[in-house]
């Protein structure tokens, strides 16, 4: 049996907006509100959603590099979301983050050596032999000419430089990394190269990982299953191939929608979402996506629609749930299927074919 390396429930993070003389506390930032996932074991974790919607706050209060204001957060078994001192330091080797920018996360006055080396000495790990040969063989692993360590990060590609960062992350033999946006900063032609690394170093060394993207493409790619985040909530996941072929929330389908595809048989109506991301210090009363959302009605300004999971697909959308429910007590009104849409699809899939909300393509921008 596969168990969850990584478990968390009910996550919170709400940051306090300070205003005035005496910087008196006037409200909350919700950047994460209520979240609830696990990760299996040797599993990639997808975690797509809009800018601002809260994926990399999540990814650094899971790793406790900010303190949750509520929540639980389970690694391999253990509870780690009080934990302190030389117990949270223990944890902390587990799992480590590889960040978006390649500049801007890797000190410019320390050596690649020292870079790579820090972690090992702030664990204690092992003599100064021992740990030089460690950063020489990271090095090695990633791609980089040991040889080169006593260079500066400024003498390296944008490639070169995450693959610094990837070397720092590893040479702490973690279990679980949280790749924050590890690709977005880099050349597209460079992108590929970083991908294959992490998948090779996923599978040489039984990583766990959590893929932060916006790139809806490259999660699939890499991704086992999917989250998908709006306004610090996590309103769908689901395996990739289930929410690739049939996304169940509105919100999913105008995200994939926008995906370009050379594939006809992927080839999805663009829908265009009107209006900005609301600010996650004010979200909207119940369904926090219903003024975007094609498809709202009264109900969904009323009440927040539970996360419910059918046939593995988890999405909260009060609409999909009805239609689901009326599927499954008259079989027989089920629709035709669609492109997307075979015989064996599951009930949850077949649903996603009843939901009006693709509309043709209007002046505005891109959902993500
Ligand atoms: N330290 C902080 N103090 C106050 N607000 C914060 C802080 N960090 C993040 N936020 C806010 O929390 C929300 C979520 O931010 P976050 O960076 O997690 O989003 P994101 O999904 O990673 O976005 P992006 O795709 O642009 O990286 C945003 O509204 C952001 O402004
Ligand atoms: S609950 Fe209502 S507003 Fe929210 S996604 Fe579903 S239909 Fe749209
Ligand atoms: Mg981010």
């Amino acid at each position: 049996m596969t168990h969850s390396l990584l478990m968390v429930r009910e996550l919170r993070q709400y940051f306090p907006i300070r205003r005035g003389v005496f910087r008196r506390v006037v409200g909350h930032v919700r950047a994460v509100d209520g979240v609830s996932l696990f990760i299996r074991r040797g599993e990639t974790l997808g975690l797509v959603g809009e800018s601002g919607c809260g994926k990399t706050t999540l990814g650094r209060t899971i790793l406790r590099l900010i303190e949750p204001t509520e929540g639980q957060i389970d690694f391999d078994g253990q509870d780690i979301t009080r934990l302190r001192g030389r117990a949270l330091r223990a944890a902390r080797r587990d799992m480590q983050i590889v960040f978006q920018d390649p500049y801007a996360s890797l000190n410019p006055r320390m050596t690649v050596r020292a870079i790579v080396e820090e972690g090992l000495k702030i664990h204690r790990l092992g003599t100064a032999a021992q740990r030089l040969e460690k950063v020489a063989q990271t090095l090695d692993e990633v791609g980089l000419d040991p040889s080169y360590m006593d260079r500066y990060p400024h003498e390296f590609s944008g490639g070169q430089r995450q693959r610094i960062g990837i070397a720092r992350a590893l040479a702490l033999a973690p279990r679980l990394l949280v790749l924050d946006e590890p690709i977005s900063a880099l050349d597209v032609s460079i992108q590929s190269q970083i991908i294959n690394l992490l998948t090779e170093l996923k599978s040489r060394h039984s990583l766990t990982y959590l893929f932060i993207s916006h790139d809806l493409s490259v999660v699939e790619y890499i991704a086992d299953r999917v989250a998908v985040m709006y306004l610090g909530e996590i309103i769908e996941l689901a395996t990739s191939e289930a929410l690739y072929r049939n996304p169940l929330h509105p919100y999913t389908r105008a995200l994939l929608s926008a995906i370009p595809s050379i594939d006809p048989q992927r080839r999805r109506q663009r829908i265009i979402l009107p209006g900005d991301v609301p600010s996650p210090a004010n979200p909207p009363p119940g369904c926090r996506f219903h003024p975007r959302c094609p498809l709202a009605e009264d109900l969904c300004r009323r009440q927040a629609p539970p996360l419910v999971t059918i046939d593995d697909h988890a999405f909260a959308c009060h609409v999909v749930q009805r239609e689901l429910a009326q599927q499954r007590t008259a079989p027989d009104q089920r629709p035709q299927p669609g492109p997307h849409d075979d015989d064996s699809a599951a009930p949850a899939a077949k649903a996603a074919g009843r939901i009006p909300g693709a509309q043709p393509e209007e002046r505005g921008s891109p959902p993500a």
